[in-house]
């Protein structure tokens, strides 16, 4: 391989959803995924898997056999014993432009939250870790997060990266509809 190459293929990235939306979309077109529609939004697909041992929530746009959208939500660390979600949104390129991302963005993060309602979990914190430079997922993050980024190092990669956060109160279901949800 020519050193350039070389050099690109070995540099630090940061997460890319693309990956994750590619291999769902192998896996929808196999029908490996278990897929549910929403309970608010019935055209917005839900599938669950765990990759690392941590529950991760999967919400989807479909058109036709094509997977246009992923939103995911990856639980990652607790913040003050109560759970985080971190945020990651890809649009396959051919639907990009048309405001997938912002609006598939919202209404999975509704429906998470309706899930999680009456699971005994007080709230939730969810999170994004964007780089500097992917000016168009900064202004799909301003739809969810209403508070200025902070700059960190970026875990995984070690690079410059901005880092959004909000909390959200979860209202709390009475009695027979109270669920358990299962979050590590
Ligand atoms: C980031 C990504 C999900 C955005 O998806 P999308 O459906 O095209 O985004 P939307 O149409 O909702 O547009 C969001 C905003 O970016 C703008 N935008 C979208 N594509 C753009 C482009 N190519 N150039 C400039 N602006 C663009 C939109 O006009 C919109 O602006 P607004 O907030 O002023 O209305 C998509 O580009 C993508 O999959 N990128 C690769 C994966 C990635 O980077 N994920 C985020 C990692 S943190």
């Amino acid at each position: 391989m020519p050193t350039k190459e070389l050099e690109i293929e070995t540099m630090a990235r940061m997460t890319d959803p693309t990956n994750a939306l590619r291999l769902f979309q192998h896996a929808f077109e196999c029908g490996q995924i278990p897929v549910e529609p929403g309970r608010i939004d019935p055209t917005l697909m839900f599938a669950c898997d765990e990759p690392n041992g941590r529950a991760r929530f999967n919400y989807m746009r479909v058109e036709g056999r094509t997977l246009s959208t992923l939103v995911m939500f990856a639980h990652s660390d607790m913040i003050e014993g109560h759970p985080c979600f971190n945020v990651g949104y890809a649009v396959a390129e051919a639907f990009q432009g048309k405001g997938l991302a912002k609006s598939t963005q919202v209404a999975a993060l509704n429906e998470m939250a309706n899930g999680l309602t009456g699971a005994r979990i007080p709230m939730i914190h969810v999170e994004a870790v964007i780089a500097p430079e992917n000016f168009v997922s900064q202004r799909v993050a301003t739809v969810i997060f209403d508070s200025a980024p902070v700059t960190i190092t970026d875990s995984e990669s070690g690079l410059p990266a901005l880092h959004y956060s909000r909390r959200i109160d979860l209202p709390m279901r009475a009695g027979p509809e109270r669920e358990r949800a299962t979050l590590r």
